[in-house]
Formats: structure tokens, C-alpha cells, sequence
């Protein structure tokens, strides 16, 4: 079963998103989310809502926020894995935008914090447990992506769920280049942050998926992501630390 708990109309924009790069669509800034180190905006076209990062230009940050953000939606696509879709924007690039923005369709029409639904005691303890394998199977992808900025505020629940608690992970700006500074980085594994009960059956499961994916759609992957959003040397310590752990996950989180 799918650990995707995306309505129809998202999972047709995962797969729209996942076929292009750029979003050639004129978006419109509708405010500010109003929290968080990038000062986020909701961006609209047409009917979709999205999150545009940064909000106001980071002229100095050189760190590849949008292109880690789109790969690891690209990658999480790829392995059925619940993170919204992710669409690169050029619009105002370069001086304002050094490294460019990304644009995180809306997670669920009803989307909410996992920490704010849980302060609201809509977290049953059967929600809760319900959510052990998509927990699992994200704790063995962001080990391979080396995020280092998992909280369970970085993880959206649907507010509409019944009898399995939606899930959508979000914000993988500190991953992969951010970390990796050479071939073979030393990061271990993601720790388990969230407070639902491991499920090893998963985690076993998606470790194997992820050594299944060749060395060439890694590279199709990431290789297609402009210059200005990965520079040459970031990009190879992508291309070389996905291939280097993708095989190496099980021994990493003790599998
Ligand atoms: N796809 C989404 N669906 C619903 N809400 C989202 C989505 N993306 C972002 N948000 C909301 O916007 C807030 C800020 O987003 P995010 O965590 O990606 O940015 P940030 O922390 O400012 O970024 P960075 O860590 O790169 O500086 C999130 O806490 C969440 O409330
Ligand atoms: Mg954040």
C-alpha cells in the first residue's frame, strides 16, 4: 500500500512536477507564511497554492535550498514517499535569488503542523501508530539524504484523516550539499525523531528500494537541475554521496 496519503489532484501534480524542472507559470505572492528562517510566501496560480523559499532575496546565502528541495522531492517521487511536490522558480534569479527559490505545493487541503494537531489532542494514540511506517520509511530517506533539519514540526498531517493519519514531510533546504563537502562524507544516520513506533519491516523495505535506484537516474536527477541552483562542485558531492550511501543504509541505522 502506498505511504502517499495524497488526494488524486496532488499525486497528478506530483507527477506533473516530477516531469519538469522549472515552473514555467506566472505565480502570485499571496503573504507571507509568516514563520521560519527563509520568511516563506504562499504563492497561488490558478488553483494551486504553493510555498515559495526564500521569501525576501538571500543576496549572501550560498546554500542550494532550492535545488535540495527539488531533488529530494524528485528522489521521494521516485520511492512513492509523501513529500509534497517541489518546482524550482526562476523568477527574479541571479542577483536577488543567487541560488535561486523553490515552490512546495500546499501539503493537503487541510494541512497542519503534527506538533499543533498533537497540542489539539487530534493525535489518537491509533493515529499515532498508524503513522509507523511512513515514519520509518522517511527516517531511512533522510538518512540518505543526510538532513539535518528533521523536527516533527517539519512534518504535516492531514486534518482530514480517518483511520490512517496523513503525512507529508517538508523543508529538506539543510540536506546533501549542505553536508556533503566531499566524496564519502561522514554522516551517520537520521535520528528517530518522531514519536510513533518504529517499524523495522519498512525500514527494511525502503533501504532496499533506495539501492535499487541505478547510478544513472541518480543522474538524470540531479544533472538536470540548472548551474545556478547546484554549482559544479556541490553537485558532484550530490551525485558521488547519493550513490556512496545509497547502498549503505541498513548498516547505517543498525538494520
Ligand atoms: N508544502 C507545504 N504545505 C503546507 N505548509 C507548508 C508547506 N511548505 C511549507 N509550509 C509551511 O511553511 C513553513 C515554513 O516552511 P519551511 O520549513 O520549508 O521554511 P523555512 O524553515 O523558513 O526554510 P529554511 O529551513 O530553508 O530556512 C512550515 O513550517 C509550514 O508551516
Ligand atoms: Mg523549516
Amino acid at each position: 500500500m502506498s505511504l502517499r496519503r495524497f488526494s488524486k489532484a496532488q499525486l497528478e501534480r506530483c507527477s506533473a512536477w516530477f516531469d519538469l524542472v522549472e515552473t514555467p507559470d506566472e505565480w502570485t505572492d499571496i503573504g507571507p507564511i509568516g514563520e521560519g528562517e527563509s520568511q516563506s510566501v504562499r504563492v497561488k496560480y490558478g488553483d494551486t497554492v504553493g510555498v515559495a523559499k526564500p521569501g525576501p532575496p538571500k543576496a549572501s546565502d550560498l546554500v542550494c535550498r532550492a535545488a535540495h528541495e527539488k531533488i529530494a522531492f524528485d528522489l521521494a517521487h521516485r520511492l512513492d514517499l509523501p513529500v509534497p511536490p517541489v518546482i524550482l522558480w526562476g523568477k527574479d534569479m541571479g542577483h536577488h535569488y543567487i541560488r535561486g527559490r523553490s515552490i512546495s505545493g500546499w501539503a493537503f487541503l487541510q494541512a497542519g503542523k503534527w506538533d499543533d494537531a498533537a497540542r489539539l489532542g487530534l493525535l489518537t494514540s491509533e493515529l499515532i501508530t498508524s503513522a509507523s511506517p511512513v515514519v520509518s520509511a522517511m527516517r531511512v530517506f533522510h538518512t540518505w539524504i543526510s538532513d539535518t533539519d528533521r523536527k516533527s514540526d517539519h512534518t504535516q498531517v492531514d486534518l482530514d484523516s480517518a483511520e490512517v493519519l496523513g503525512v507529508a514531510f517538508i523543508d529538506h533546504a539543510f540536506s546533501m550539499s549542505f553536508q556533503w563537502k566531499q566524496p564519502g562524507a561522514p554522516i551517520g544516520a537520521c535520528p528517530a525523531y518522531m514519536p510513533a513506533p518504529e517499524d523495522r519491516g519498512t525500514m527494511v523495505h525502503t533501504a532496499d528500494l533506495i539501492s535499487q535506484i541505478s547510478d544513472a537516474e541518480i543522474e538524470r536527477i540531479v544533472n538536470r537541475i540548472p548551474a545556478g541552483y547546484l554549482p559544479p562542485v556541490e553537485r558532484q558531492h550530490v551525485l558521488d554521496n547519493l550513490k556512496g550511501r545509497r547502498g549503505n543504509l541498513g548498516a547505517l541505522l543498525g538494520l
